[in-house]
């Protein structure tokens, strides 16, 4: 006769050990990304945590201010001007969009469809540009 009780602690044990590499990573966040902010520039356009928590509101702001009203400057909180722009502003400074915008979208699975219409920066163009200077 089989002790069948052996063999379903054995079954157990087996099932334990293949999914191991699974549920070992369970309630461990994933590492966030290393950004390449891609400017020498030592300030966004509004502080880092509100750029942080807001830049999604912010460019809402700024394309309804283009597209609904004809203004085309921002005036940030500490009376600092700035093309409203997403593709000659925020690319300008963020150069290297893939290594910037795109990490940390995958990172947090977002996918904005932005670039449908607006031009993405050409990153090996304006790397060798930044050298010149
Ligand atoms: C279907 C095409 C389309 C998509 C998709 C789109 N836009 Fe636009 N956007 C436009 C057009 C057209 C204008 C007007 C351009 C102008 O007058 O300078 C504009 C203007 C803007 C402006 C102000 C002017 C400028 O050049 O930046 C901002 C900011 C902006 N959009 C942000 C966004 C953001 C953020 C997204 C993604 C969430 C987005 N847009 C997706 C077509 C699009
Ligand atoms: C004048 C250059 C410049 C412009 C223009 C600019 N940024 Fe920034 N941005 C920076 C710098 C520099 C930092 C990092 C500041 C720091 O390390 O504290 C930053 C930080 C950020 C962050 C936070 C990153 C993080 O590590 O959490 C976001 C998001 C961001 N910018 C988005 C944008 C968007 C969207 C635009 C356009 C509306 C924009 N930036 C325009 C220079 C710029
Ligand atoms: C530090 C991380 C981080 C960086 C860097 C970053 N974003 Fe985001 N972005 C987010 C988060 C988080 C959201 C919100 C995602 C959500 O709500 O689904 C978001 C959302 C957005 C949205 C709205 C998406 C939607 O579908 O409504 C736009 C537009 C956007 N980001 C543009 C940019 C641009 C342009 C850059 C680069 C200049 C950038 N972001 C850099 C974290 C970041």
């Amino acid at each position: 006769m089989y002790n069948s009780g052996k063999i379903i602690i054995g079954i157990i044990i087996f099932l334990g050990l293949i999914t191991y590499p699974f549920w070992r990573n369970v309630g461990k966040a994933a590492t966030p990304p290393k950004l390449e902010v891609g400017t020498l520039e030592k300030q966004c356009v509004e502080s880092t945590p509100y750029m942080k928590s807001s830049h999604m509101q912010l460019l809402d702001q700024w394309r309804d201010d283009v597209v609904r009203q004809g203004k085309r400057v921002y005036v940030n909180s500490s009376g600092k001007t700035f093309n409203i722009s997403l593709q000659n502003t925020c690319t300008n400074c963020h150069s290297k969009k893939t290594q910037f915008c795109d990490k940390c979208h995958t990172y947090v699975e977002s996918a904005p469809k932005c670039w449908d219409c607006h031009i993405e920066p050409k990153e090996q163009e304006q790397q060798a540009a930044r050298s010149d200077k």
